[in-house]
């Protein structure tokens, strides 16, 4: 199962609205076939592990361990729990049941009703906690929330900006900018206050790492940006949270979407978020932004990030009263990951 859980693990940052599902197929101690879920549409991890074994007709013999409950529903691939039964394997092994109403429970009673033996509940903990954005979606109706910035030795997000001077002072090396665009790459949303664009003026894209762009959010709620911000010049989706009444005079087009904001404003964007299948969403600054989300009570991970400078004087980090659950290094940077205790 363990093996299982790393091979679903490959399919982060490309399978989402699907969940990650790696599957394991072992014959008298040995692997005989493996398989992963890469994509929405693409074969299931199952099927990918049965088509991998040379000789099929160990499968009779052999256990399967999956790290979510086979499906037993016609989606856009014919049901997985169907071709365990017809491939008569023996025995199946699952990590989680499957919370998606379409499946959950009917995958296993499916098989057991066809003489299979199942197993379920195995590294239940690990398995949650790999597909943590798709359980929290499926049951929290909201994306998984991370929050990051960047902060310096003395605790500061950004130098004192008197006189309105623009462009980003990088606090963290270049080596941890690559893994934040790593990261970026395994969302499905990235989310900036406007000032952050104002100030910093980022294109909010994936250019240090090879993985897909997310959908870019951005908060503006009296319509202060414009063309000129280098968010609005590429060519993926931005979309802009504006108060109505902006909102009346914004043009949508191809690559600009608007959604209202109102008052409780980190709930109405998660849940327009959720409306628009968003499954996790990286909240990437500025301060104000990340306090209100630290405020609401409302985000599932923090990595906060410690540069090797000293500002002196600046925007304060914004506060979390909390302990870090993990402390690594990043190429002289300190990175700290904390998840939310409620
Ligand atoms: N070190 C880092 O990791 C990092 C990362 C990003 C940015 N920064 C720095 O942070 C600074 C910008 O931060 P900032 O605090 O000034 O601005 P910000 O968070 O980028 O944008 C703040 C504005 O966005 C709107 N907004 C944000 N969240 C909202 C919500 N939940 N509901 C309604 N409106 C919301 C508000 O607009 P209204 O006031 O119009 O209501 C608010 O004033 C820059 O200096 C930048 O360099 C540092
Ligand atoms: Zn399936």
């Amino acid at each position: 199962m363990r093996r299982a859980l790393e091979l679903a693990a490959k399919g982060q940052g490309t399978v989402s609205p699907n969940p990650l599902v790696g599957c394991v197929i072992v014959y008298e101690g040995t692997i005989i076939g493996e398989g992963f879920h890469y994509k929405a549409g693409a074969p299931h991890a199952e099927i990918n592990a049965i088509e991998s074994v040379k000789n099929r007709a160990l499968l009779t013999h052999s256990t399967l361990y999956v790290t979510l409950e086979p499906c037993a529903h016609f989606g856009k691939t014919p049901p997985c729990a169907l071709r365990i039964i017809e491939e008569k394997i023996k025995r199946v092994v699952v990590c989680n049941r499957d919370p998606f109403e379409q499946v959950n429970g009917k995958g296993t009673a499916l098989m057991e009703k066809a003489g299979v033996e199942v197993i379920t509940g195995v590294l239940e903990q690990e398995g949650r906690t790999l597909n943590r954005r798709f359980f929290t979606s499926i049951e929290k109706q909201r994306p998984y929330v991370i929050l990051k910035w960047a902060k310096s030795l003395d605790g500061f997000m950004d130098i004192q900006r008197l006189t309105g001077e623009k462009g980003s002072f990088p606090i963290t090396g270049l080596h941890t900018r690559r893994l934040v665009h790593k990261w970026r790459s395994e969302e499905d949303a990235i989310l900036v206050g406007y000032n952050t664009i104002i100030v910093d003026d980022p294109q909010l894209n994936t250019r240090y790492y090879s993985g897909k762009n997310p959908l870019r959010v951005v908060i503006d709620p009296k319509g202060e940006l414009d063309e000129s911000h280098k968010v609005f010049q590429v060519d993926t989706k931005v979309v802009v949270f504006t108060d109505v009444q902006y909102q009346e005079k914004s043009t949508p087009n191809k690559f600009r979407e608007y959604l209202p904001l109102q008052k409780d404003s980190v709930g109405v964007i998660l849940e327009s978020l959720h409306q628009k299948g968003v499954r996790s969403v990286l909240v990437e600054g500025g301060r104000y932004t990340l306090s209100q989300f630290i405020a609401s009570g409302v985000w599932d991970e923090v990595r906060l990030l410690t540069g090797q400078k000293h500002i002196l004087t600046g925007m304060p980090s914004p506060d979390l009263t909390l302990s870090p659950v993990e402390v690594t290094q990043v190429d002289g940077d300190r990175l700290e990951i904390y998840y939310n205790p409620l």
